[in-house]
């Protein structure tokens, strides 16, 4: 087995000539690596790219970003989904400025205690930014090491990832931030899940445990796959003149955010009318939308829309389209009906 100092070498060595150029790599303040962290959770690297500028060039500092409408800054993580973050971003900026001058804190123990803020999170942060002896414990990094030593980890028990975190604390070389990003790089490019990992480009082909088993694949466990819920939606795009209503969504999946407004259940047409949401309305005319599925991490939305064009506009958020441009975000989960 390699030597710690030899695995982290051969890594950063790695890393030297195959690392990929991305925009929070170029100046790794806390913050920048902060941001691009609670991105990448449940977003491509791809797709997290141009939304961190744009996320960065309208809010430059934590303080910019604490200053700044709750909306606004939903509007820039509109379309990136699980906007839970978001909130939490902003959240925690505001704490950061009434509680440490606008500076992430150094400490671990401070990181977590900010919203949004867990034991991933506070780890790429220590090491990433401040060099501190830290891994991050994410998919990627859980499968390279269960790999290189072929063990039975499973990604969703913590315990599991204590022994990855362990483990690899043991072969962490001389600088922590390369040591992480390295690991995260190797894992999305080169020991890639399921069928496919690309064992000739490794730096470990020669000393990883599975690949001299040919048993790659066996590791990590398979996640065992949590059955979703499908929920069955009437959309409603109520329309007056160019305008439609929004409502902000006050319980459930996509709380706090606006969306159109939903029935439970699957309305037929003919029923529409004397649905208790728009009896206050005098509808001129009905269109029917079809059906649309979205699927979050736990749930699936089976939706049935329908479009409703109405005589007079009652008291409520009635946006046009540049409303829903420049101010409103609206979950992806309504995009259909509104194309
Ligand atoms: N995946 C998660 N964090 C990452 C990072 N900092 N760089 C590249 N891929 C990542």
């Amino acid at each position: 087995m390699l030597m710690s100092m030899d695995f982290a070498s051969s890594l950063s060595e790695w890393y030297r000539e195959h690392r990929r150029i991305l925009p929070w790599r170029e100046d790794p303040t806390p913050y920048h690596v902060y941001l691009s962290e609670i991105m990448l959770q449940q977003t491509r690297v791809e797709q997290a790219r141009s939304y961190y500028l744009r996320f960065l060039d309208a809010y430059p500092t934590l303080s910019d970003l604490a200053k700044a409408d709750l909306e606004d800054v939903y509007k820039k993580w509109e379309g990136l989904g699980y906007y839970s973050r978001a909130r939490n971003l902003h959240l925690a900026a505001k704490a950061v400025v009434e509680r440490f001058g606008g500076e992430l804190p150094r400490s671990k123990a401070e990181l977590l205690s900010l919203p949004g803020i867990g034991e991933y999170t506070a780890s790429a942060i220590m090491a990433i930014a401040y060099g501190e002896k830290e891994v991050a414990i994410d998919g990627n990094l859980l499968r390279v090491y269960a790999r290189y030593r072929a063990l039975a980890l499973n990604p969703l028990e913590e315990k599991d990832k204590k022994t990855a975190k362990e483990g690899l604390l043991t072969l962490l070389g001389p600088d922590p931030s390369i040591f992480n990003q390295a690991l995260m790089d190797l894992g999305e490019l080169v020991c890639l899940p399921n069928g496919s990992p690309r064992c000739g480009d490794c730096p470990f082909r020669g000393t990883c445990l599975a690949h001299r088993e040919e048993k790659e694949t066996d590791y990590p466990l398979k996640k065992a796959k949590k059955e979703k819920k499908t929920e069955k939606l009437t959309v409603l795009l109520i329309v007056h003149e160019g305008k439609i209503l929004l409502q902000k969504r006050s319980k459930g999946l996509l709380s706090g955010l606006y969306g159109l407004p939903t029935i439970e259940g699957h309305v037929k047409e003919e029923n529409i009318k004397s649905v208790g949401d728009l009896q206050g309305f005098s509808i001129q005319n009905i269109i029917d939308l079809g059906k649309a599925k979205h699927v979050f991490t736990h749930r699936i939305w089976d939706m049935k829309g329908y479009r409703i064009e109405v005589a007079e506009k009652i008291e409520g958020i009635w946006a046009d389209q540049e409303d829903l441009k420049t101010h409103y975000a609206l979950p992806t989960a309504f995009s259909y009906f509104l194309n």
